[in-house]
């Protein structure tokens, strides 16, 4: 199907409650997001100081009617105006996922449409289609609250996995080392606030994995260092807890960089030189400084570095509605009766890391 597409795509997978409706415009274009309606649901798990499974999945059925209704009044387009309905059918925390899922399979089935069930991380590594008409193939750098991959995308549902993380994701580490700090959540823009005024060059935090050949990450040595630096100073001052801040994200940048460093230099064998480009998506990729860095190594590899805006960093249902009209450009719909995965590899021959699919 190459002409016009319009697709209301739903998100439920974390702690997002998101309804969009984008336009694919046809082959190698820029996707038109129409509207894109997110209800963050920080306040709820706030006091908790992290996601809370049961929370979330209340949460998502309070607002997700509400977000949809808004998603098609924002753009303007009524249920005949769609070409078809996807929603994130996984990886992620499962209350949620059957949340998005019942509902949009229960809206296509009703309005007699296409369904897609989208993979959350595919979502997310699409992205920079829908922002960039980026062609295949290209180097995915794929970081957030559940996972760190480096991927090379060739095509739709088609992904060659260079290396992922041995323990926890960088967003989780983030996370963990918000909490630590006192910092709350959601942690990855807090210890990025908090850097702010801090000193990187404080305390030297291992690297881990740096100088050793492949693409897998390691994050927990790095989250026990500092843990046991904020255990040895005692009581923090608001300066320990920047510097600590900015010290963890210093070491978390070298950590990305040399690893897509070995990368692109794996890549250049699989992607042609006019496609060698570096695209860094998930929730961590909203990072200011983890952006610069890795604007940095990808033009050293002569890589183009592709990021997408700041807002389609975390997770919308803007990259679900784009992922599902890729999908259906291609003819792939799915059965109503698909059901939800709490795990999800994008790439068929993963083995499962740990705590993958906790958070997607
Ligand atoms: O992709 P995402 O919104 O949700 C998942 O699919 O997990 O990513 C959320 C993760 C969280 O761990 C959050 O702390 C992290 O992305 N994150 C950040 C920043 N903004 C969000 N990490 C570092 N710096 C940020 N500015
Ligand atoms: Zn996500």
């Amino acid at each position: 199907m190459n002409g016009p597409l319009t697709i209301l795509g739903i998100e439920t997978s974390c702690d997002e409650t998101a309804a969009a409706v984008v336009r694919r415009v046809g082959p190698d274009r820029p996707g038109e997001i129409l509207s894109n309606a997110v209800f963050s649901q920080i306040e709820e798990h706030a006091p908790f100081g992290g996601v809370v499974p049961e929370i979330a999945a209340r949460a998502h059925v309070e607002h997700l009617d509400g977000l949809i209704s808004r998603a098609m009044k924002d753009a303007k387009v009524g249920w005949d105006d769609l070409d078809g309905i996807a929603a994130t059918a996984g990886p992620g925390l499962i209350g949620g996922v059957i949340v998005g899922l019942m509902t949009a399979k229960g809206l296509a089935a009703a309005r007699g449409l296409p369904f897609m069930a989208v993979n959350h991380l595919e979502g997310h590594a699409l992205t920079a289609r829908m922002t960039d008409a980026l062609p295949f193939p290209y180097l995915l750098l794929l970081v957030s609250g559940g996972h760190s991959q480096l991927l090379v995308v060739e095509g739709i549902g088609r992904y060659r996995r260079l290396g992922t993380t041995i323990d926890d994701a960088v967003g989780e580490a983030f996370d963990k080392v918000a909490k630590l700090l006192g910092l709350g959540y959601p942690g990855g823009p807090a210890v990025e606030r908090a850097a702010q005024d801090g000193d990187a060059t404080r305390f030297p935090l291992p690297r881990p994995m740096t100088g050793r050949p492949g693409c897998d990450f390691s994050f927990s040595g790095l989250k026990t260092a500092v843990r046991q630096l904020s255990d040895g100073l005692g009581t923090l001052s608001e300066q320990d807890k920047a510097d600590i801040a900015a010290s963890f994200q210093a070491a978390v940048a070298d950590v990305l960089g040399d690893r897509c460093e070995n990368a692109m230099a794996l890549a250049s064998d699989i992607i042609p030189p006019g496609h060698r480009r570096l695209v860094v998506a998930g929730g961590v990729a909203a990072n200011m400084l983890l952006r610069e860095r890795l604007m940095v190594s990808a033009h050293a590899f002569g890589y183009e570095f592709v990021v997408p805006p700041l807002k389609l960093c975390t997770d919308t249902g803007a990259m679900i509605a784009w992922a599902g009209a890729e999908r259906l450009a291609l003819g792939l719909t799915d059965p109503i009766d698909t059901g939800p995965r709490a795990r999800w590899p994008l790439d068929p021959d993963a083995a499962p890391a740990r705590g993958a699919g906790v958070k997607a």
